[in-house]
Order: structure tokens, then C-alpha cells, then sequence
């Protein structure tokens, strides 16, 4: 059956993965990518499939009602795979109200989108709003996060996340708007933006520079291939039940010094350096404030309702993260300049 679906924030990390799959996968959809290009945007992460005949960008904020409501008035989407957002923790510290006009805002301006364009006919149509595991609170060295785990979100990110959902649900129930909602943990993969740990700790084993490790890197994060994301996206936009909220995560929980050793010992293989070179450039530095203890995500209910379960070890995800690094060098320099490094000598004092 032929589908035209937007999908937003498709030029960001996950967003971009998810527009290839579709793109690919399904020829006889038609694919609209709706992105502001914000610092964390790139259509370079799309080169490879732009030219496809059923690709479509448009550049555009989803918080402008009216540029929305016109996109929606011409593609007349029947789904809509919502990932747009400002989505990282130690720049909702420093600018909370961003989050809050992105993610909240943003959010409700297309759900109220959806809902005028879908009015008198919802058959068929599927707003599918793209959540995280971190509305759930912080958990301690037990237990996980499940589906009736109730919201307990400490960052003004978490916050902004956790407003959005309850903004989509809200609109289930009071117009029965058809949706799905799903909340993942942490991703890793190509295409990621290095202000994140991963990518960050990549380009700066690379370069020589410091790993900053928050407090004493006891933290845990439950990671998830970012692939893995997308086929999970996938599954649930086809045969998620309607009003149904999904978890995905990985089963996969390392402390961030463990994993952060591993990856310096893979970089050091790769980069034909010393066993032990890297992990020299481990730096202990301040704390994120309010900083979530740990993340874990009971997938059980994707995996037994719609079958869904992560492919890949992390141990191999990750050389293929590192692998991919290494072989995209242009990419990572185009992204860490300008802008970037005022970030970061804000954000790390140096
Ligand atoms: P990202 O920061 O890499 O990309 C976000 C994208 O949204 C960018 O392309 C950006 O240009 C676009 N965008 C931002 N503001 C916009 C606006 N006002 N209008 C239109 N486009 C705008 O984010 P990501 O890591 O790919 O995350 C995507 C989604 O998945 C987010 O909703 C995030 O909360 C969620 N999520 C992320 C993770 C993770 O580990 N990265 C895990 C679970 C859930
Ligand atoms: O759990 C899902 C969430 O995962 C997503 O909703 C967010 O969008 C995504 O950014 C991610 O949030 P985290 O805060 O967990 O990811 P981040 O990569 O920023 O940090 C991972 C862990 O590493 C966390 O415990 C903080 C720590 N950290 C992070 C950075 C950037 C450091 O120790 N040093 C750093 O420099």
C-alpha cells in the first residue's frame, strides 16, 4: 500500500537512519523529511539517498504553525514519525527554554497539524511520537524501566520529553487521534553528534584531548545500535496498536568508565597505538548537575507483542561506531568546527 509519511528531524542522528530505512525499504512510500537544520542537522547524513525519486526535504521549524499546517495541506501525510526535538541533557542545563519551544511547543504544533488535516476520517493515518527512556526518572542499582513505570523526569530534557508525551496521549484521548509512542535508551552509531559521549570521546581519543568522564563515571546507560532504533521505528509505525506506548532498549548496560576503557582499547587497535595509550587520556571533571544515576529498559512487550529485538553485540556495534569514524574524517571535521568549539569551551572550560 502506498504511504506518504513526514518524518521530522530526519537530518539528525536517529532521524537520518530512520528516513533511510523507509526510503529504501518502502519505494512506493513517499518520504517527506521536515528539519529546521538546527547545529545538530546535517543533510550530509543523507547524501547517499537524496536523490532517490521518493525522497522529499523541507526546511522548516515545527513550532511555525502556519508553515506546518502548509506542509501538511500539501503532502497530505497519512503518518507522521515525530523525532524533531532539541535532545541533549547538558545544553537543556544551560538553555532550558529552548526545549521547552522545540519540544513542547513543537510537538503540539503538529499534533494540532495532524488532527485539523486527519478531522472526520483518522482511518488509516498514524501520528507516531518518537520518546526517551529518561522520562522515567533515574533508577538505582536495580530494577528497570517498563511501560506503567510512572514519569519522573529530573532534567529540563527529561522534562521537556515527558511534556510531550502526556501532550500526545492528551490528544488520544480527547480527539482520538490515532498515535503510538515510544520510549528508547540511549543510541550509538554513524552520524552521531560529538557533544554526546560516544562520538565525543572518539574524536578526542583521536586528537589526542581529554576524555571528559561526569563524576566518577559510575553512571549507567542501557545502549542501543542505532539501526537497531530505526528497525524498532519501523516495526511499531506498522503494527503498533493504536494508543499503545512501546519500550526499546538494548539489555545492554555499561557504567561509562567501563565502556569508555573499551572504547579506548579499540581505538588503540585501530589507531595502531599501545595497549593503554588511550586511557591515558581519561580526565575525571565536574559533574552534570541532577546527573541520572542509571537507565534500563525492560523491552519485553515490543519483543513479545511485535517481535522486535536488538541484532546487534554492543562490542561489535561499537567497532563498526569507531570503524565508521575513522572512515568518515570529513564529516566529523565539517561538524567540529565554528559553532562547536564555542560549545565545548563553554561546556568544558577549555
Ligand atoms: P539530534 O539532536 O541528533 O537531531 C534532532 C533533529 O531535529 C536535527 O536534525 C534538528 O535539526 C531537528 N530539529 C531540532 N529542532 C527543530 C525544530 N524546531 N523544527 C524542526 N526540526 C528541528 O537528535 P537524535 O539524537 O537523533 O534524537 C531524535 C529523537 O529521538 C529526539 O526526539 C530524542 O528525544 C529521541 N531519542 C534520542 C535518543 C538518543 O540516544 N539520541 C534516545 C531516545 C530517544
Ligand atoms: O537515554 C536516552 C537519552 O540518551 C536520549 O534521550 C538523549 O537525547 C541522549 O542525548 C542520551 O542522553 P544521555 O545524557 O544519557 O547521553 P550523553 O551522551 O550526553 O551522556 C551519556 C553518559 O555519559 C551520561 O551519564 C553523561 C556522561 N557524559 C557525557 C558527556 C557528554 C560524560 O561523562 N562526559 C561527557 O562529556
Amino acid at each position: 500500500m502506498k504511504k506518504t509519511i513526514i518524518i521530522t528531524g530526519g537530518a539528525g542522528f536517529i532521524g537520518s537512519h530512520v528516513v533511510r530505512l523507509f526510503v529504501t525499504k518502502y519505494p512506493d512510500y513517499k518520504i517527506i523529511n521536515l528539519d529546521k537544520l538546527t547545529y545538530a542537522g546535517n543533510l550530509e547524513n543523507l547524501r547517499d539517498i537524496d536523490q532517490l525519486p521518493n525522497y522529499t526535504f523541507e526546511k522548516a521549524d515545527i513550532t511555525d504553525a502556519k508553515r506546518i499546517g502548509e506542509i501538511f495541506a500539501k503532502y497530505q501525510p497519512d503518518g507522521v514519525i515525530h523525532l524533531a526535538a532539541e535532545s541533549h541533557v547538558d545544553r537543556s542545563i544551560t538553555n532550558p527554554l529552548e526545549f521547552i519551544q522545540t519540544n513542547v511547543v513543537g510537538t503540539l504544533t503538529l499534533l494540532n497539524a495532524a488532527r485539523d488535516a486527519w478531522k472526520g476520517n483518522m482511518e488509516g493515518k498514524k501520528f507516531y511520537h518518537i520518546s526517551t527512556d529518561e522520562v522515567y526518572g533515574s533508577l538505582g542499582e536495580t530494577g528497570m524501566f517498563t511501560e506503567e513505570t510512572p514519569y519522573d523526569p529530573r532534567s529540563p530534557y527529561s522534562a521537556s520529553k515527558a511534556s510531550s508525551d502526556h501532550l500526545v496521549r492528551a490528544y488520544y484521548h480527547t480527539y482520538k487521534l490515532p498515535i503510538n509512542i515510544s520510549n528508547c535508551s540511549n543510541n550509538y552509531g554513524p552520524n552521531h553528534f560529538p557533544e554526546k559521549l560516544i562520538p565525543l570521546s572518539i574524536n578526542n581519543i583521536k586528537n589526542n584531548k581529554p576524555i571528559p568522564i561526569y563524576g566518577k563515571g559510575e553512571n549507567v546507560r542501557d545502549w542501543l545500535y542505532v539501526v537497531d532504533h530505526a528497525r524498532a521505528i519501523d516495526v511499531i509505525f506498522h503494527k503498533g496498536v493504536i494508543g499503545e506506548t512501546y519500550n526499546i532498549g538494548g539489555h545492554n548496560e555499561w557504567t561509562n568508565i567501563k565502556l569508555i576503557k573499551l572504547l579506548c582499547e579499540i581505538m588503540d587497535k585501530k589507531l595502531g597505538r599501545a595497549p593503554g595509550t588511550s586511557a591515558k587520556l581519561i580526565t575525571y571533571v565536574t559533574d552534570r548537575a541532577g546527573h541520572d544515576l542509571r537507565y534500563a529498559i525492560d523491552a519485553t512487550k515490543i519483543k513479545r507483542e511485535l517481535g522486535w529485538e536488538p541484532s546487534l553485540q554492543f562490542e561489535e556495534g561499537l567497532e563498526k561506531t569507531v570503524d565508521w569514524y575513522l572512515a568518515n574524517e570529513q564529516w566529523l571535521n565539517n561538524v567540529v568546527s565554528g559553532d562547536y568549539e564555542k560549545y565545548y569551551a563553554k561546556q568544558y572550560n577549555r
